[in-house]
């Protein structure tokens, strides 16, 4: 069974407190157990993990190596300052996709640049909670097209 590794960055733990206009009114429980329904769905397994520390978030990414073969990934404001988070993920090379709550490139000119995205397979933005649905989908579908020999 595939296993994906869903990591979320700084001040995620706040969603449904966080700036509501922006962010929504579901908390992180609330978007973990609704990807948890989709997995089922989809017959893949699902590992969270939430941090407000780079570097931990650098360590997640490294632990995936031969545990998990594609991670998801809103990696919150480090989006556009981490080179660090964008250095782990090429260097375990597994399938990676990008999403945002918000739609970043429609906000303050400095959440225009993203350091993963040319790391990522691909990246949502912009759909709320269901971009992280939307990453899920489109991050299986990748996986299970690529030869099992070639998943980590
Ligand atoms: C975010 C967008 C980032 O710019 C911001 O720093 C976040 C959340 C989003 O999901 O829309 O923390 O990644």
């Amino acid at each position: 069974m595939l296993n994906i590794l869903v990591l979320n960055g700084p001040n995620l733990n706040m969603l449904g407190k966080r700036e509501p206009k922006i962010y929504g009114s579901q908390t992180l429980e609330d978007i973990n157990s609704e990807l948890a329904q989709v997995a089922e769905i989809l017959g893949v397994a699902l590992v969270f993990f939430q941090s407000n520390h780079e570097g931990a978030l650098v360590d997640a990414v490294q632990a995936a190596l031969n545990v998990q073969q594609g991670i998801l990934i809103n990696p919150g404001a480090y989006t556009h300052t981490s080179v660090a988070i964008r250095d782990a993920i090429a260097a375990v090379a597994l399938p990676t996709v990008e999403v945002h709550l918000s739609n970043i490139h429609q906000r303050e000119g400095f959440r225009h640049r993203s350091y993963i995205a040319p790391v990522a397979i691909g990246q949502i933005s912009g759909f709320g909670s269901d971009s992280y649905r939307l990453g899920l989908e489109g991050l299986v579908k990748y996986l299970q097209k690529m030869k099992p020999d070639k998943r980590s």
